[in-house]
């Protein structure tokens, strides 16, 4: 009889493009996946339990996170670059308040508030991962051309907070890693707008971005925990 344990992992926006791919892939790979999202799911699985929530605040996910058990890691997509009242700022005249609230609140805040929920939930005494989708351009050192002010200025936040809690929880949990990543341009919604300059052969697939995403996870070491990564592995400068 096989006693080894199914691994479980917890993908938070499921509906998007990265996110609705990485559910696809766990499954392919034999993985038993929890699945949030504002929406409902198409997707159907044994292994597969799809929780639709109201939206991502605490008080929102408060159900969902209590009947999280046996998890192995978790993997939120949560981002956003424009939507129906905003594109990214192309010069700080074009700099709002609504904006930049609007750009932290699901890039930087929900984030880290979703971490200190599901701390809990992840093993103290084996290993066990937090990958939260970042951006190259929220590097500070990496940033040559300037603009979309918002989205930069939360990703790097995002990493800032990330860093920090990984370096608090190195203490109660010896094999927890937790990274930013960025996931290469993929062809979602989220880049729509922006892929007409775009040589084809940088635009990737979101199954594409979803393995490569997933062969960066399969990898993680604890020393790794903190980090910036491409989704080739590497690290990237903050
Ligand atoms: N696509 C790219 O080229 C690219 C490049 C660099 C970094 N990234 C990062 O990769 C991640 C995934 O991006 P994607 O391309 O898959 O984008 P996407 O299709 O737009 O998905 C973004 C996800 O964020 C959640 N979200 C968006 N707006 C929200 C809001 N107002 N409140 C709560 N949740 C919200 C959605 O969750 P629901 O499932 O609940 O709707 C959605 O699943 C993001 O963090 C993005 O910044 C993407």
């Amino acid at each position: 009889m096989n006693t080894e344990k199914q691994s479980h992992v917890l993908i938070i926006g499921a509906s998007g493009g990265v996110g609705q791919a990485l559910v696809e892939y766990y499954l392919t790979v034999g993985w038993r996946v929890t699945a949030w999202s504002r929406s409902r799911l198409s997707i159907t699985h044994d292994a597969l339990s799809c929780v639709q929530v109201q939206g991502y605040h605490p008080e929102q996910v408060a159900d969902a996170v209590a009947s999280l058990a046996d998890l192995s890691g978790v993997i939120s997509t949560l981002g956003v670059l424009h939507n129906a009242e905003f594109m990214p700022e192309k010069h700080l005249g074009a700099v709002n308040a609504e904006q930049l609230e609007a750009s932290f609140q699901v890039n930087t805040i929900l984030p880290i508030l979703l971490l200190q929920q599901l701390v809990p939930k992840l093993p103290r005494k084996a290993p066990a991962f937090w990958l939260q989708l970042s951006a190259k351009v929220g590097s500070i050192t990496d940033n040559y051309l300037g603009g979309w002010y918002s989205y930069r200025a939360s990703k790097a936040a995002l990493n800032m907070l990330l860093k920090t809690a990984a370096i608090e929880l190195a203490r109660s949990h010896k094999q927890l890693v937790i990274a930013a990543m960025h996931p290469g341009t993929t062809d979602t919604g989220l880049s729509k707008p922006f892929q007409d300059r775009l040589p084809a052969d940088k635009l990737y697939s979101p199954a594409q971005s979803a393995a490569r995403i997933a062969a960066v996870v399969e990898k993680l070491a604890t020393g790794d925990s903190g980090k910036l990564l491409h989704w080739d592995g590497t690290e990237l400068p903050y």
